[in-house]
């Protein structure tokens, strides 16, 4: 079996952090969402692995190379528009030639992996596989119905009016009539060649569609609250660990994890929490569901729940950061100037929520 990961698309709801990179290259507790998804993939036993990338092609190969690192083969396969996720796979058709394959969307995180839906669907005689997952907010994503059976009656993509909650998961098996399916169905409302539509033509044509219903959390990281949510609940499973220096001064509290060359000074983090690789904590307190990236500083200020990218520094805030994401390269001081004023340089599509 291949798999295929999608790493192309537009990302305007995680803005401005998209102008200037990948969506999937956002990490969740310090790890991009796309490394998330190679490792499923390769845990399942998949060596073979290629990634469609589109306008941020170029960073993602940078960040993921020859995989390599993973003990995977990774081809790239360029799409010149993201014109949508039936034709993703379209264009991937002499990578994939005739084998079954699994589809990861690059910003999707999935808990417990996705091993048992590959062993599954290698031992079964489904031509397609789909990941439902009972959500709040169906409308926001494709929906499957089923009759009572537990069978696929139909697929929608992000219907107004959904006819159940069941979502699609950005996870998909095929076997080769996928080919079939997406060479026969013309552009949606949003002029993209929809995956849900293909696989409704399936269904349409007799082959047999298996719904697997996850259990566990999953999210789609496309928004920053999304992005918040994936780390709070990816941190929570991970364990303590210390390879940085901690002075006597400071406490962590809880599932603190202190990555390589990071330094702890008279400061306070409450778990769970990870700091990155040559981050420094100075007077500062860290609290529950924080990752900070690798060379950031975070000084004299307090700040929780919230995702700092690499090489950000906030220094001397009077009151608590909380629920941000914090992109790269970027500098959050008190300005020490007269009169007393904010003074922000931000760029489009940002959001500030002063006190
Ligand atoms: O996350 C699950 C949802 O993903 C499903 O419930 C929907 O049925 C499915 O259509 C999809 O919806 P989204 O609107 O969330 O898809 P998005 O445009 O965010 O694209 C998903 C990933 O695929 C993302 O990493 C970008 C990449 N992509 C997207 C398009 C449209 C490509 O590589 N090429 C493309 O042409």
């Amino acid at each position: 079996m291949k798999g295929l990961v999608l790493s192309g698309g537009k990302g305007t709801r995680l803005r401005p952090i998209t102008y200037t990179s990948a969506k999937q290259l956002v990490p969740v507790a310090n790890k991009p969402v796309l490394f998330r998804a190679i490792e499923a993939i390769r845990d399942a036993g998949i060596d073979e692995i290629g990634i469609v990338i589109g306008d941020t092609g170029p960073e993602v190969r940078a960040a993921v190379g020859d995989g390599k690192r993973w003990g995977v083969r990774i081809e790239y396969i360029p799409q010149d528009a993201p014109l949508g996720l039936a034709h993703a796979v379209k264009i991937s058709r002499d990578f994939l030639g005739d084998e079954r394959f699994v589809m990861f969307l690059g910003d999707n995180c999935i808990q417990g992996g996705i091993s048992q839906l590959i062993e599954e669907f290698g031992h079964s005689q489904h031509n397609a596989q789909i990941v439902l997952k009972q959500v709040a907010n169906p409308q926001q994503y494709g929906v499957a119905e089923l009759d009572e059976h537990g069978r696929i009656l139909r697929l929608t993509e992000k219907p107004r009016q959904p006819r159940s909650d069941l979502a699609l998961v950005g996870i998909y098996l095929f076997d080769p009539s996928i080919w079939q399916a997406v060479e026969a169905i013309k552009p949606s409302w949003r002029g993209e060649l929809e995956i849900t539509d293909a696989i409704q033509w399936l269904v349409e044509h007799g082959k047999q569609v298996y719904p697997y219903v996850h259990e566990g959390w999953w999210i789609d990281t496309g928004k920053k609250d999304d992005m918040l949510e994936a780390n709070r609940l990816i941190l929570e499973e991970m364990p303590a660990s210390n390879e940085g220096y901690v002075d006597r001064d400071s406490h962590l509290i809880g599932k603190v994890i202190v990555e390589k060359g990071a330094e702890i000074i008279n400061s306070t983090i409450r778990g769970p929490a990870i700091i990155g690789e040559n981050t420094r904590i100075v007077n500062a307190y860290v609290g529950p569901f924080t990752s900070v990236y690798h060379h950031c500083t975070i000084e004299g200020s307090e700040i929780e729940h919230s995702i700092v990218l690499e090489h950000s520094a906030i220094r001397d805030l009077p009151h608590r950061l909380e629920d941000s994401l914090i992109g790269r390269y970027v500098e959050v001081n008190r300005s020490p100037f007269k009169p007393r004023a904010y003074r922000l340089v931000l760029g489009d599509h940002s959001t500030v929520g002063v006190l």
